[in-house]
């Protein structure tokens, strides 16, 4: 019980009391994110897709992925080689996580690539390493949900084929955050049908109307914090 809980004091849940401040970021601890996905139905499917709108440095979203990771690795269908790494390439590609601040999405990112590579086969495939690169580098973006939610797209990635990562193929198709929250679900853009080992990226920044880059981290707080407190 000691243990435990100086493990839990040392979580680090605040990077700095301006970052609270400026952008409300305030981590939750690893043990309320499990008890919080008990009661979710994050992880019943490992192919449902998951979007956290505030993601932070990752914690919901890589907790998600260990889960389902574990599940990978305990389904028989998914021990061959290949097959996992299809399996895993398909779970990542239903993550999607944004955040305003791009320090966050790096670590994201690099903590989700952490837990897959602790999964995948000890030599893993070239078609793999392009896949699983190229998926997190759309789903998980910078973007301002709140006041930028005009330049936030995201890719969904279907799947055709055997279900081997060198025999898969894959179609992707841009949808703009703003049309799908219109319920009019039309497409930005259609990728055509290609094999996973011949994926190239998608630089989601071409569709913001504005070069991206410069959110103004202050902009948004404004909003959320004018209303509250009556000054920043
Ligand atoms: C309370 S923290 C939660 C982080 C993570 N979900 C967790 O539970 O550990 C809120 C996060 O929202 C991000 N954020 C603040 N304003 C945002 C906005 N307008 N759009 C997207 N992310 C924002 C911050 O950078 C911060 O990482």
């Amino acid at each position: 019980m000691l243990c435990n809980m100086s493990s839990l004091s040392k979580e680090k849940i605040i990077k700095s009391k301006n970052r609270v401040r400026d952008q409300g970021e305030v981590f939750t601890r690893e043990r309320e994110v499990k008890n919080i996905l008990a009661l979710t139905q994050a992880t019943d499917n490992i192919f449902w897709k998951f979007l956290e709108p505030a993601c932070g440095d990752g914690n919901f979203l890589v907790e998600i992925v260990r889960q389902r990771l574990m599940r990978i690795k305990q389904t028989p269908t998914y021990r061959p080689a290949d097959k996992r790494e299809y399996a895993i390439v398909k779970m990542i590609s239903t993550i999607y996580g944004v955040d305003i601040a791009d320090d966050n999405i790096a670590e994201c990112k690099k903590r989700i690539m952490d837990e897959i590579f602790m999964f995948a086969p000890k030599k893993s495939s070239a078609a793999f390493l392009l896949a699983v690169k190229n998926i997190l580098d759309t789903n998980i973006q910078l973007g301002d949900m709140l006041n930028g939610k005009d330049k936030v797209f995201f890719v969904e990635y279907g799947f055709h084929g055997a279900e081997y990562i060198t025999k898969a193929s894959v179609k992707r198709k841009v949808y703009a955050l703003t049309s799908m929250e219109n319920g009019d679900d039309s497409v930005s853009e259609e990728f055509p049908l290609v094999k996973l080992s011949a994926m190239e990226p998608i630089n989601l920044a071409k569709y913001h109307p504005k070069p991206f880059g410069n959110i103004d981290l202050m902009s948004g707080q404004a909003t959320l914090f004018y209303k509250e407190s009556g000054n920043v």
